[in-house]
């Protein structure tokens, strides 16, 4: 396997069988993704010590992860400050000046990334509710980085063809049961070294074991084994939060 990638059910390669005997053991541990889960997979004290050992978010998007926990009750589906401090360290780490993302919700997790642009770059940030472009640009308006965000409401499957490359890195970070599509619509305009990100790819642990009635779980499964059997990409699937995978266009 040059490229260190492996296919999760090849029992004649050893690293492999080690991987397999592992991945039995976890899918005993089950977990069940509640009615207002936190999407935590780390214990919630070492998700905030860790925290508080990041880099902060700046005030203007502070604001919008506080009012969006007192104004909606979709709150849990915020990318969250770790998480914002490791996509604000992947897009600096790469030099990045042109960012997608897919699934932009009140604009926390999109100012959080414009904020680490160079004053030319571009995030582009596209959502399927007309009813949230208000809502975030209100807040985009406030930080003298809101500039740099261009906002594209309609089905990210139809908007994705009409924008123009290429992008350093992608957020994917909308619905579940599109990943897969998002992945290969974006692959052709991520430039040779960049990123896609995908976050959710552990749904609370479902994926490990998803209940055949539950699509999001077994789109994600899906997803995670497309991308570890991709020569295209190297790739690695972090344990943050709600498992964010982290894959480089070779
Ligand atoms: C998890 S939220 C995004 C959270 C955001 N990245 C953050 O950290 O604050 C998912 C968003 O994807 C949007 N969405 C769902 N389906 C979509 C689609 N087909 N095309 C575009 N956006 C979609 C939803 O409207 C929602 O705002």
């Amino acid at each position: 396997m040059a490229n260190g990638k492996g296919k999760l059910n090849h029992q004649n390669d050893s690293q492999n069988g080690i991987f397999s005997t592992e991945l039995s053991t976890a899918i005993m541990i089950t977990s069940k993704r509640g009615f207002g889960s936190q999407m935590n997979i780390t214990d919630k004290s070492i998700e905030v010590y860790a925290q508080a050992y990041s880099e902060r978010s700046s005030a203007c998007v502070q604001e919008i992860h506080d009012w969006t926990i007192d104004n909606t009750d979709e709150s849990r589906m915020l990318s969250g400050e770790l998480q914002a401090a490791i996509l604000r360290m992947l897009v600096r780490s790469i030099g990045a000046t042109r960012v997608l993302e897919i699934g932009m919700f009140t604009g926390f997790s999109a100012l959080a990334i414009a904020e680490v642009l160079p004053d030319h770059g571009q995030l582009i940030t596209l959502d399927i509710d007309e009813e949230r472009e208000k809502i975030a640009r209100s807040f985009f308006d406030q930080s003298p980085h809101g500039s740099k965000i261009s906002i594209v409401i309609g089905h990210a499957l139809e908007t994705i063809p009409s924008l123009e490359p290429p992008f350093d890195m992608v957020y994917i970070d909308a619905d579940k049961a599109n990943y897969i599509r998002y992945y290969e619509a974006v692959m052709p305009l991520v430039s040779s070294g960049g990123l896609i990100v995908a976050d959710n790819v552990l749904w609370s642990g479902e994926v490990l074991n998803p209940a055949q009635d539950d699509e999001d779980a077994l789109a994600l499964a899906e997803f995670n084994t497309q991308i570890q059997s991709d020569a295209r990409v190297s790739n690695v699937l972090l344990p943050v939060r709600d498992g964010l995978m982290v894959a480089r266009k070779t």
